[in-house]
C-alpha cells in the first residue's frame, strides 16, 4: 500500500478532512506535518460532526495511529482541549494511538499574544490571520528560540527559553504595540501546569514512522492550508507562516519524500478564501452568496464569512508544477447545482498580456482580470450519487473539463460532507 500526502491546492478549507477520513480506513498512520490549529477540518460521519484543528483526521477510525510531526506549531491547551472533547464522543485518544514528536515546537502565550498585537496595529496590510498566533511561533522557531514539546521534560530549560523570548517580547509589547507585558513566572507556570498531561504523547516520532514503513505499514500525510497559502509559493504576504505543499510532508515529519508515492491534490469545484489578499475569480453578486449558502461556507476555526468565486484554472496549474499530483479529489460538486451556467477561470488578461500561471506577486495577481470560459450548469440534486454514470452529463461534462485543466484525472468526486457521499473513480 502506498504511502500518500492530502493536501490542499487552492486557499485551504477544500475538504481536505473529509478525504483524509475517507482514506485513513487504507492506511495504518496519518501524519499531521504542518500548520496548527489555524486548520480546521471538518468531518461528519454518520451525521455526527466533528471538527479537528491539530489532531489528525484519522482519528476518527479506531486503532489507527495519529502524529503531530515535528513540523507542526502545537498550542498544547488546544490539543488538551481538542483530546477532551474527542473523549467526550467516545474516540480514544490515548497516547498508545497518538503521538507528538519531541521537536514539534509549542506556540506559548505570547505568539497569540503577539499575532493579534501586530495586526490590530496595522491600518493597511492586514493579513487576517486566525490570530492563533502560528506565524510568531514558527519565526520563533527560525529564530532559535523556541520551546518544543520535548522540552518540558526539563522545567529549567523551559524557564529559560521563556525569559529569553519575553526579553525580545515584552519590549514589543510595552514600546510599540501598547499591550501588557508578560512575566516569565506566569508563563512558565502556565505552560508547565499542562507538562504532565503533554509528556505522554511525546515520543520519537520519526523512529515510529520508519519502523512503520520497515513493517510494510503506509502512512498519509495529512496537509493544513492550501498551495496559494504556501510562505513560499502562495500569495506572499498573504499567507501562512509554513510550507503547505505536499513536498513539506517529509521535512515535516522526518520521513524521506522517496518512500512517499502519491499525492492527493483536494480541489474544491470552486474557490474560497478567507482572510486578506488577491482572488481574481472573487464573485461580489448574488451567486458569490448562492455558493456561501449552499456551500455553508463559514470558517470552521474562526466563524469568519468565506470569500467564494469560480474555479481557477491558473491555481491548480501552479498546484501542478510544484506538487505534481498523482491524482485529484474534486469536492463539493454538488454546491453547484441549480446554476444555470459555470463560469470557469481559463487564464488571467494582466496589464496586456495573456498569462497560465499566477504572477510571483501578490501585487501583480491583483492586477489579474480572469478569462472565462462558460459551460452550462445541471438541475439535479446530485447528492446520493454514487457512481459516476449516476452523475448528469452536464457534471461529468464540468469534470472532465477541469481533469483536461489541470492535467490529472479525479479520482475521487465528493458530492456531499458526508464520508458515504464520495464517487470513486
Ligand atoms: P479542510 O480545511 O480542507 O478540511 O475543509 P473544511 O472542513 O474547513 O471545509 C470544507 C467544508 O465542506 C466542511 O464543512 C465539509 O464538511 C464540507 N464538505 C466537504 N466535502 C463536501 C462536499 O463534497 N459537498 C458538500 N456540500 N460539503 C462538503
Ligand atoms: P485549513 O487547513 C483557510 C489563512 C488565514 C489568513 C492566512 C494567515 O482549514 O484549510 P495564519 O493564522 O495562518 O497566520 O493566517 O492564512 N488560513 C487559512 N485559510 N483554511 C485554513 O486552514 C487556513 N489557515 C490559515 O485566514 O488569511
Ligand atoms: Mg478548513
Amino acid at each position: 500500500m502506498a504511502n500518500m500526502t492530502v493536501f490542499g491546492s487552492q486557499w485551504g478549507d477544500e475538504g481536505k478532512g473529509k478525504i483524509v477520513d475517507l482514506l485513513s480506513s487504507e492506511v495504518q498512520c496519518v501524519v499531521r506535518y504542518q500548520g496548527g490549529n489555524n486548520a480546521g477540518h471538518t468531518v461528519i460521519v454518520n451525521g455526527q460532526k466533528y471538527v479537528l484543528h491539530v489532531i489528525p483526521s484519522g482519528i476518527l477510525h479506531d486503532g489507527i495511529l495519529c502524529v503531530i510531526s515535528n513540523g507542526v506549531v502545537l498550542d498544547p491547551f488546544v490539543f488538551l482541549t481538542e483530546i477532551d472533547n474527542l473523549n467526550a464522543k467516545n474516540i480514544d485518544t490515548s497516547p498508545k494511538r497518538l503521538f507528538v514528536s519531541p521537536k514539534t515546537h509549542l506556540i506559548m502565550p505570547y505568539h497569540k499574544v503577539l499575532d493579534s498585537a501586530r495586526e490590530n496595529m496595522k491600518s493597511d496590510g492586514k493579513i487576517g490571520t486566525t490570530g492563533r498566533g502560528i506565524g510568531p511561533c514558527y519565526e520563533d522557531k527560525m529564530a532559535r528560540i523556541g520551546v518544543r514539546a520535548g522540552d518540558l521534560s526539563d522545567p529549567n530549560l523551559v524557564r529559560q527559553k521563556i525569559e529569553i523570548a519575553l526579553k525580545e517580547k515584552n519590549a514589543l509589547f510595552k514600546g510599540l504595540y501598547n499591550v501588557d507585558e508578560m512575566s516569565v513566572e506566569e508563563v512558565f507556570k502556565e505552560v508547565m501546569s499542562i507538562a504532565d498531561r503533554l509528556l505522554p504523547y511525546v515520543q520519537d516520532t520519526t523512529e515510529l514512522l520508519y519502523s512503520l514503513h520497515k513493517q510494510g505499514k503506509s502512512a498519509l500525510f495529512e496537509g493544513a492550508q492550501g498551495v496559494m497559502l504556501d510562505i513560499d509559493h502562495g500569495t506572499y504576504p498573504f499567507v501562512t507562516s509554513s510550507n503547505t505543499i505536499c513536498n513539506n510532508a517529509s521535512v515535516g515529519s522526518g520521513f524521506p519524500s522517496e518512500y512517499i508515492n502519491e499525492h492527493i491534490a483536494i480541489v474544491k469545484a470552486y474557490t474560497t478564501r478567507v482572510g486578506a489578499g488577491p482572488f481574481p475569480t472573487e464573485l461580489f453578486d448574488e451567486t458569490g452568496d448562492f455558493l456561501r449558502e449552499k456551500g455553508g461556507e463559514y470558517g470552521a476555526t474562526t466563524g469568519r464569512t468565506r470569500r467564494c468565486g469560480w474555479f481557477d484554472a491558473c491555481v491548480l496549474r501552479e498546484c501542478y508544477r510544484i506538487c505534481k499530483p498523482t491524482t485529484f479529489a474534486l469536492t463539493k460538486l454538488d454546491v453547484l447545482g441549480g446554476l444555470d451556467e459555470i463560469k470557469i477561470c481559463v487564464a488571467y488578461s494582466c496589464e496586456g498580456k495573456t498569462l497560465s500561471y499566477p504572477p510571483e506577486s501578490a501585487a501583480g495577481l491583483a492586477k489579474c482580470e480572469p478569462i472565462f470560459e462558460s459551460m452550462p450548469g445541471w438541475k439535479e440534486d446530485i447528492s446520493s450519487c454514487s457512481k459516476w454514470e449516476e452523475l448528469p452529463e452536464n457534471a461529468r461534462k464540468y469534470v472532465e473539463k477541469l481533469e483536461e485543466l489541470i492535467g490529472v484525472k479525479a479520482g475521487f468526486v465528493s458530492v456531499g460532507p458526508d464520508r458515504n457521499q464520495t464517487i470513486r473513480r
